[in-house]
């Protein structure tokens, strides 16, 4: 699939998102190649009239929405967020997801944790009957001991753990951290992995957001789907 067409899926689910937000609302905005479409489609609302106020997950997302005309909040506020709407790099049949293809796991994961309701909106190609496989699992560490970091990550999943680079340099995160990438064949017991992983001194975030998708919103080639997160 070209990714000129996937584009147009991911676009159509972020439309369908923007009639979940009403007037009046704290909208956390999400960050990659599907929520850009959000903060744009949310532009337009608010020329239109619509008051609402923005929490970006990136720079990236908070210079597309001041160019918008999305009112932002001073990030350093303790925010009431009525909802968070964001992409995800995979999605599994309980709608956990992995996130953070982009680097901006970390503040995504706050944003949404923060909000009263976090919609999740991807492309079809995005859903899979298990997470892990063809896309490897970010993990946000301190730059401080990172290598030892990275061994105790190898040893607990057993997997390949690869320190992820941008123009032949250690990618940093905006809070100064390294992702480390980490390909897992299979992420069986999400829930799990996560809580073990957070034992792990040196990491900050994992990319698995588990059991915090309230709505998905899935673009597809015959139409837009919007489902109810399962209830466990
Ligand atoms: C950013 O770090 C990520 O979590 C993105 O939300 C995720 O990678 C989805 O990105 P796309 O919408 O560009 O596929």
């Amino acid at each position: 699939m070209a990714p000129h067409d996937l584009d147009t899926y991911k676009k159509a689910a972020a439309l369908k998102a923007v009639e979940y937000v009403r007037d009046g609302m704290i909208v956390g905005l999400g960050t990659g190649s599907t929520a850009k479409h959000l903060v744009i489609a949310l532009g337009e609302k608010v020329r239109a009239g619509m008051k609402l106020r923005g929490v970006p997950t990136s720079h990236e997302t908070a210079a597309l929405a001041r160019e918008s005309g999305i009112a932002l909040i001073d990030t350093e506020n303790r925010w009431d967020i009525d909802v968070a709407i964001d992409g995800a790099d995979q999605v599994d049949p309980s709608f956990n997801l992995i996130k953070g293809g982009g680097g901006a796991l970390l503040k995504e994961k706050i944003v949404a944790a923060s909000a009263k309701q976090f919609i999740v909106l991807v492309d079809y190609t995005k859903r899979v009957s298990v997470l892990g496989g063809s896309f490897p699992l970010p993990i946000e560490i301190i730059p401080f001991g990172w290598g030892s970091t990275a061994r105790e990550i190898e040893k607990l999943t057993t997997s390949a753990v690869v320190l992820r680079e941008r123009n032949g340099t250690p990618f940093q995160t905006e809070a100064g951290n390294l992702i480390v990438d980490v390909h897992l064949p299979r992420i069986d017991h999400p829930q799990d992995l996560e809580a073990a992983l957070n034992q792990i001194p040196g990491i900050v975030e994992t990319g698995l957001f588990v059991g915090r998708t309230d709505l998905l919103i899935v673009g597809t080639p015959d139409g837009v789907e919007v489902h109810h997160a399962p209830t466990v």
